[in-house]
């Protein structure tokens, strides 16, 4: 089918009031991974790459390997850039065939971060690519934030409004109690700042640091206006406590292929999980 942009994904999820997995990849074997559970599913599917990813993996191999999983598949699938946070980044993605691209502008104030956002989207939707903005600082859990601190990093619903009618964003991440990463505790969402800023924007909501968020919270979030839900920890897991369970099993094992193999089938399954959970399975 080919690639297509996140807002094309996005309207129609905003059309049937249901949400879109953005998995993580880092190598062959995970892009083979969401493409196969997307394909199961019959659901639509945004395969993102971090700056990390695409240094890791080299911006020539990320691409070819998620324009492969897209041209090979029949449901629609979007190239997507995770935290973007420096312009000419963001314009050698563009420039290499990415669909859509996320400018986090979060760790500056407010004005600067309107400004280098509107700069991509100026850019970015010239040539027909898609852009999330991010405001309000989503953690790490590896952040030591203390309680009384904890809403200073969540997104204040009037610099919402402001920041996507100023940027023309597609899509935003607000900061709304989830951080990147395994949880240490169960993860307090504030569901009322989320549907507040959903009522001032109007535009999808991307849920950052969703693995390990209750089900149930995913769908709370989902039915108050989140669209796309960032998913790598929960698939970094799964892959690798296979591979490690294969090599325990046989420590003589030299062949990759019977490690990495069922590994990828392990975050197969998980993602298909996820897609069931977000309700868009069936709708590609
Ligand atoms: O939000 C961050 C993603 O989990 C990507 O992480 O920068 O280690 O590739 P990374
Ligand atoms: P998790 O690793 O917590 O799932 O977060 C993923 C994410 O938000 C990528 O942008
Ligand atoms: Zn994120």
């Amino acid at each position: 089918m080919g690639l297509v942009t996140c807002a094309e994904i996005l309207a129609s999820a905003e059309a049937g009031g249901y949400a879109v997995g953005a998995f993580n990849c880092n190598n062959m074997e995970i892009v083979q991974a969401i493409i196969r559970a997307a394909e199961a599913e019959r659901s639509p599917v945004i395969i993102q790459a971090s700056q990390g990813a695409i240094k890791y993996a080299g911006m020539g191999y990320i691409v070819a390997l998620i324009r492969e999983a897209a041209a090979s598949a029949s449901v629609p699938v979007a190239m997507h850039l995770d935290h973007g946070t420096d312009f000419q980044q963001v314009m050698l993605c563009i420039r290499n065939g990415f669909t859509s691209v996320m400018i986090d502008g979060s760790h500056h104030p407010l004005s600067e971060n309107i400004d280098i956002t509107k700069r991509v989207v100026e850019v970015a939707h010239a040539v027909g690519v898609s852009v999330e903005g991010e405001l309000g600082r989503i953690r790490g859990v590896e952040d030591e934030v203390r309680v009384s601190e904890r809403e200073a990093f969540f997104t204040d619903p009037e610099e919402a409004r402001i920041f996507v009618r100023e940027t023309g964003v597609d899509a935003l991440a607000p900061s709304i109690g989830t951080a990147h990463g395994r949880y240490r505790g169960k993860p307090e969402l504030d569901f009322d700042r989320l549907a507040q800023i959903r009522k001032l924007t109007g535009v999808p909501l991307v849920l950052h640091g969703s693995s390990g968020v209750p089900g149930e919270d995913i769908r709370r979030a989902i039915s108050l206006g989140v669209r796309k839900v960032n998913i790598d920890t929960d698939i970094r897991e799964a892959f690798v406590a296979e591979v490690r369970r294969r090599l325990e099993a046989d420590p003589s094992e030299i062949d990759p292929r019977r490690i990495l193999g069922p590994a990828r089938e392990k975050a197969c399954q998980v993602i298909r999980e996820k897609i069931r959970l977000f309700g868009s399975a069936g709708k590609a």
